[in-house]
């Protein structure tokens, strides 16, 4: 009786997986900090996304690791750039699948930072040109889905502009809006090798003892044109999630951090957690805080389960 009155599913719809794709490596690597999870090369990248479509998976996440790295991140919309070529040969496999640009420069600046830094500064302003231009290049290689991670003021209008310059009017912007600077993204900066050569990010990212000021950059960002939300980190943020759920009519995303999958990947190791169950109850609690959509590395594990009926 209890399946006839729950309240909150965990769909496969609602789930997207994230996949790197590294341009120094054959094959594939595991990240340490990341159990399970891989860096693939392009020549391997359609085994993996066969894996994940196979199991009825409908969307993905890219994020790429370039063989060059400069001062404004040049690599990040080169027409040959490691996304773009990923992207095109996705696409062209599986054209039905819903392939996300991560948007963002840290991976492809020789600084580390989300944008271009003078003087030891992070230039907000400047940085906007050439997240543009990595949008429109990833426009033009097929992404269906623009997700910019950069998290600077005004980076939805902008790239809204841009998109619409370049005839991708319908193209719709995955904002990382409520992006908090959190440690939660240690193991992601090893797996996409983004860590800041100096300072942090909290001149572009969020206190995460602010609430109000979340609320303000879901509005801007609605402001200024995005076509889906998202709370990141997840578990720490379950009442920000809801309170934008309750105020903003747009799909919400949940991106359940690199931080939150190794804690768990951890303790399960030890034997100290049932792995399976924590995992449910934890992307469940997402979405009973009003998350539509999961960016979660339990992708594939969770569609396992809910393939086996589980
Ligand atoms: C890049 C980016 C980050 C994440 C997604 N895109 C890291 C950061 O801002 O430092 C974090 C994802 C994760 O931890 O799983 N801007
Ligand atoms: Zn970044």
């Amino acid at each position: 009786m209890r399946d006839l009155v729950r309240e909150t599913h965990l769909l496969k719809d609602d789930l997207i997986m994230p996949v790197f794709v590294d341009a120094n490596i054959k094959d594939r690597k595991e990240i340490p900090s990341m159990p399970g999870v891989y860096q693939f090369s392009l020549d391997a990248i359609l085994d993996e996304i066969k894996v994940i479509v196979d199991k009825g998976i409908k969307a993905i996440i890219l994020f790429g690791l370039p063989d060059h790295k400069d001062e404004v991140g040049t690599s990040a919309w080169e027409d040959d750039g490691i996304v773009q070529e990923a992207i095109r040969k996705i696409k062209k496999a599986y054209p039905d699948l819903i392939v996300i640009a991560d948007t963002c420069l840290c991976e492809y600046t020789s600084t580390g930072h989300c944008g271009v830094v003078k003087d030891g500064v992070v230039l907000n302003d400047e940085s906007l040109t050439y997240i543009v231009k990595t949008a429109v290049s990833q426009a033009k290689a097929g992404a269906d889905i623009i997700a910019p991670s950069n998290a600077m003021d005004g980076y939805v209008a902008a790239i809204r502009e841009g998109l619409d310059d370049n005839n991708f009017k319908n193209l719709p912007i995955m904002s990382y809006s409520i992006k908090y600077a959190s440690s939660f993204y240690g193991p992601f900066r090893d797996a996409a090798n983004s860590a800041p050569e100096f300072g942090d990010r909290k001149g572009y990212q969020m206190d995460p003892a602010n609430r109000l000021d979340a609320l303000r950059e879901a509005a801007s960002d609605v402001k200024e044109g995005a076509d889906f939300l998202m709370v990141k980190p997840s578990m720490a943020f379950l009442d920000v999630m809801r309170e934008v759920r309750d105020r903003f009519d747009l799909p919400l995303v949940a991106y359940n951090v690199s931080g939150e999958y190794a804690m768990i990947k951890a303790a399960a190791q030890n034997g100290w957690i049932n792995e399976n169950q924590i995992v449910r109850e934890t992307l469940v609690g997402m979405k009973r805080a009003g998350a539509d959509l999961i960016i979660t590395y339990f992708a594939k594990d969770v569609a396992d389960r809910i393939n086996k009926g589980e």
